[in-house]
């Protein structure tokens, strides 16, 4: 096996039998998912816990080229160099249900209706005495301020994530952020170095093109901080700091609780450094920190009234293009509600900055064209509402979403989906929700295959 892998490229995760040995089977990963369950008289490989869960919650998790000589009644680790290695076991404490429908219909409301308690179980035990408590990561304030500019890496929603964490933080901290994705970052020969903060973004924390990307990064020198929720993944073991968001499993393929502990983390950290650099009054930092930790009840609110959208989405649900428009933070989460939509329900859509339609895209309003703006900010407000009314009189037909504080919003959208209001920056966390529901309802009517849409994995570990 080790002359094997010494001449094996790229990623695999492998068990090999051989028949002269019946007893055993030998494993090893490399930059694919891969556990050791170790369970009574039986020993176990998988990708993921959830798969062995019900036999066992004692398991090792593997670094790359880790040789695994099982038995049924004993599990050695090798290195290549034959050495043993000393493995420390992990115990799983989430239970076998929270990888169960839980008599729901598919995964993704279920974990959808799990947003609150997931936020809360990311959150609470980062916040105490009304202060911000980073244990997880060794950043000083020192290191923050030395901190010449930060890269936010990731995939797909995860790195919808970032271009939210990018208005965030250069909003707060003052630090110049460039968001990029992965499979981009890794081949552009990134002008990043030791005094640069890479965030890498990741649910799975196995994604090939994320893993790939940490990786450049690293080796020009910069450090890296991941916000991953499987704990002992690949990203998560590269990193030199990890935050982790305890979304729990995450099975539905369309992220939806780990996208939004994900945002909560990026509050976390923004708010954290920013008080740090001294770029916030005692009285901001009080604020945010609250409203931090009011976002589980403000979510649950959002939740209670999910049939309104189930109601819109069964006036939407044969349309063939809908557009999704928005600006700074609202646009950042026009990303992420348009690929909710198209990766479930199969429909095309597009997300754009609002300001940008007058430069091309309104050529593509035609009557009945749906665009969802969302318009949520204070500041911003009436410039997205000026672009509500540019596609309207092109024949648009407009659903509104926007925070009870906002009541004019009647006045120029056809239909109007409202938000309890929050702190500013925090408001990304509740405009997702609708947006998450409208692609979950639109699918269901569609008779799509929700948890599992066609052509997509849940964890993308090849390039
Ligand atoms: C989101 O709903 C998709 N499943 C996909 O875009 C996902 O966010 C992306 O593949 C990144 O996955 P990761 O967070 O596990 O790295």
């Amino acid at each position: 096996m080790i002359k094997v892998i010494n001449r094996v490229e790229g990623s695999y995760a492998l068990g090999v039998l051989c028949s002269d040995y019946p007893d055993r089977f030998i494993a090893v990963r490399k930059a694919s998912p891969m556990i050791v369950g170790l369970g009574e008289n039986e020993n176990f490989i998988a990708s993921d816990v959830t798969a062995i869960l019900k036999h066992t919650r004692n398991i090792y998790y593997l670094e790359d080229n880790e040789i695994v000589v099982l038995q049924k009644d004993s599990v050695k680790v090798y290195n290549t160099d034959k050495e043993e290695v000393k493995k420390d076991v992990f115990t799983v404490d989430w239970d076998v249900s929270a990888a169960e429908k839980g008599g729901y219909e598919h995964f993704m409301m279920k974990e959808i209706e799990e947003q609150p308690k997931a936020l809360q179980n990311t959150i609470s035990p980062r916040i105490k005495d009304g202060r911000i408590v980073l244990d997880d990561i060794s950043l000083t304030a020192r290191d923050i301020k030395n901190i010449n500019k930060i890269y936010i890496v990731a995939c797909g929603s995860a790195y919808h994530v970032g271009v939210v964490g990018k208005y965030l933080i250069e909003k707060m901290c003052r630090i110049p952020v460039e968001v990029q994705v992965a499979s981009e970052f890794r081949y552009c020969d990134p002008i990043v170095g030791k005094n640069d903060l890479v965030i890498v973004i990741s649910q799975s924390g196995e994604t090939a093109d994320t893993l790939a990307a940490l990786r450049e990064a690293k080796d020009h020198g910069a450090r890296i901080l991941s916000i991953v929720n499987v704990v002992g993944s690949a990203i998560a073991n590269a990193s030199d700091d990890v935050i982790y968001t305890w979304a729990g499993p995450e099975i539905a393929v369309a992220t939806t609780k780990a996208y939004s502990t994900q945002l909560a983390v990026m509050y976390l950290i923004s708010t954290y450094m920013a008080e740090k650099l001294g770029m916030l009054t005692s009285g901001e930092y009080a604020r945010l920190v609250n409203d931090i930790e009011a976002l589980p009840d403000k979510v649950a609110e959002i939740l209670k009234s999910k049939e309104d959208v189930q109601y819109l989405a069964s006036k939407f649900y044969n349309c063939h293009s809908i557009f999704f428009i928005g600006r700074n933070l609202d646009y950042a989460v026009s990303l992420e509600g348009s690929l909710k939509l198209k990766e479930i329900s199969y429909i095309h859509s597009a997300a754009y900055a609002a300001g940008e339609l007058k430069h091309g895209t309104i050529s593509l309003i035609e009557d009945g064209t749906l665009v969802i703006a969302l318009a949520t900010g204070r500041e911003l407000f009436d410039k997205t509402v000026s672009n509500v009314k540019e596609v309207k009189a092109r024949g648009a037909v407009v659903m509104g979403v926007t925070t009870t504080e906002h009541t004019n919003m009647e006045d120029v959208a056809d239909y109007v989906v409202k938000i309890p209001t929050i702190h500013e920056m925090l408001l990304p966390s509740l405009t997702v929700i609708p947006l998450q529901l409208f692609g979950y309802y639109m699918a269901s009517l569609k008779g799509c295959d929700i948890d599992k849409p066609r052509n997509l994995a849940k964890s993308v570990t090849v390039e």
